[in-house]
């Protein structure tokens, strides 16, 4: 077994939203969700880990700078993989050994994008490396943040609520490879300055408050599962993108209806969203999907096809502050044709949004190097 493991990890987008907890230190949801993974050549986490006699204690780098490892949630990954290579057969001396743990992440901060979420799959996926686990570990990355356990898989990827107290069917499956639907993703990076209430407070707010989350996970989320893994079996567009807009709309609905709101959405995010509704309107079926998570960037989806005509049009309407080849970052976009029906949409000011990341549906982690 190697002493020495590096690896990265993917984001993931939520397409059904998860949101609220039935237990907060097993990091149990309330509902099932299902997202997308994004390629790990834009944006991911990279981490190494390392076990070596001489260490004396676990220790842990974020963006090079060490942290504290008493994070309660850091403990118990390290716990359960700990007690999980155990049961594969590693040996006590490897178990016991301590580690050092160094992450990055290789996108900004700002884009506010979910960072712990391919943090912790990272950390996860090299430590089952580095102590020989041979269990399922998605129920691993889920005690460090839920989100995670969904970046395990590359595609489309569900995360089953589960019904059990201990937790041990709160886990992620695949629903679907990146080759099945390489759906491309815009991320509208939105100019905002203002602090927003994070998910874990802002989930616990909601599940004390809100008495629309009720109807949410009861009436609403169940349904919707099973019809977005149906238009992902089918690749059907159409489908998948008005679950996907619903879906976010109703878990910004669910927000407001927390008290105190948890407000993430901004005025460029509602101009954002009008603007694909006026788009999606000149089609004869939906062309992109919007979701918002817990901030006001836009996370678009998109069929490959419709890629040249969206960027020229989003461009035209969103025109950037800066120069045009930095406007989009990522993948490289052929620009197609601006929307004639959309030459008289209101132009916005240059520079609501800093920049677009265009990425697509990716791989799940992958290990880098060894030794
Ligand atoms: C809006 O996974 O960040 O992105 O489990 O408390 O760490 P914790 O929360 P987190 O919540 C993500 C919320 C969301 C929706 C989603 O990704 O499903």
């Amino acid at each position: 077994m190697d002493s020495m493991v590096t690896c990265i990890a993917p984001v993931n987008i939520a397409v059904i939203k998860y949101w609220g907890k039935r237990d907060e230190k097993l990091i149990l949801p309330l509902n099932d969700s299902v997202s997308g993974t994004l390629s790990t050549d834009q944006m991911h986490a990279k981490t190494t880990v390392m076990r070596c006699k001489d260490f004396t204690e676990d220790k842990i780098w974020l963006n090079g700078k060490e942290v504290s490892f008493s994070n309660p949630r850091l403990l118990s990954c390290m716990k359960e993989i700990r007690r999980l290579s155990r049961e594969s057969g590693t040996s006590e001396d490897i178990v016991n050994t301590k580690v050092h743990i160094c992450s990055e992440n290789n996108f900004p901060t700002a884009a506010g994008l979910a960072s712990s979420a391919a943090g912790y799959a990272c950390l996860v996926f090299a430590l089952k490396e580095l102590f020989g686990v041979k269990q399922d570990i998605t129920r691993v990355a889920r005690l460090g943040s839920g989100s995670a356990c969904r970046s395990i898989y590359g595609g489309f990827v569900r995360w089953h609520k589960g019904d059990l107290a201990d937790g041990s069917d709160s886990i992620a499956t695949q629903i679907a490879p990146p080759s099945h639907w390489p759906l491309h993703v815009f991320i509208l990076v939105v100019n905002d300055k203002q602090k927003k209430i994070g998910s874990t407070p802002g989930m616990q707010r909601t599940a004390l408050t809100s008495e629309l989350v009720q109807y949410r996970i009861k009436e609403s989320v169940p349904k919707r599962i099973e019809d977005i893994i149906q238009a992902v079996k089918e690749r059907n567009f159409d489908k998948f993108a008005e679950i996907t807009m619903k879906d976010s709309n109703q878990f910004h609905a669910v927000c407001l209806d927390t008290y105190p709101p948890n407000i993430y959405m901004n005025d460029i995010s509602h101009e954002i969203t009008s603007f694909v509704h006026t788009y999606n309107e000149l089609f004869p079926k939906p062309k992109v999907a919007y979701t918002f998570d817990a901030g006001p960037n836009a996370c678009i989806y998109l069929e490959e096809e419709s890629v040249p005509d969206f960027a020229a049009t989003l461009q035209y309407i969103f025109p950037p502050e800066e120069t045009l080849e930095s406007y989009f970052k990522g993948e490289s976009v052929q620009f197609g044709t601006v929307n004639e029906g959309l030459r008289t949409y209101p132009q916005q000011s240059p520079g609501l949004l800093k920049y677009i990341i265009h990425t697509k549906i990716g791989d799940g982690p992958k290990r880098l190097d060894s030794s």
